[in-house]
């Protein structure tokens, strides 16, 4: 329906969502421009930061995804249904902002750009072309509980 409204030159209400320039600014804004990046910024940091009072993977009830702290690593927690525990790293990698669990799709999202991750950490839209990582060398790994 969008391709034959655009096609036709006519509007559609669902298209801005799908719309591939959605995240640039608007034409002669430079407004728009220093908004967005100061919004990336923001995430890049504030997310790092994160609360004081991170939950933890014991917080995670089958099927719940988290950023979680573990032994002081943040990470992209998922409970699958038979209680196994998924655990990768949350930081994007199209340029390292932090991804936050989408708990109506059940992805890892990231509020930069707009990739998308599955459960478990594959890429399921760009702009990021690499799963998320493992943690950080020194973190627990992936364990099975
Ligand atoms: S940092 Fe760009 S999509 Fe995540």
């Amino acid at each position: 329906m969008l391709i034959a409204d655009a096609l036709d030159d006519r509007d559609h209400e669902w298209a801005p969502p799908f719309d591939p320039r959605r995240h640039l600014p608007r034409p002669g804004t430079v407004a728009g421009l220093v908004r967005d990046n100061l919004s990336v910024a923001g995430h890049l940091i504030g997310d790092k930061v994160g609360s004081l009072d991170p939950p933890t993977v014991d917080d995670l009830a089958a099927g719940d995804g988290g950023i979680v702290d573990v032994d002081g690593v943040k990470a992209a927690a998922f409970r699958q249904d038979d209680g196994t525990l998924v655990l990768r790293s949350a930081t994007c990698t199209h340029l390292g902002c932090q991804v936050a669990w989408n708990g109506e799709a059940s992805t890892w999202d990231c509020p930069c750009h707009g990739s998308r991750f599955d459960r478990e950490g594959s890429v399921l839209a760009g702009p990021a072309t690499r799963p998320l990582g493992p943690l950080a060398d020194g973190g627990p790994g992936v364990p099975g509980s």
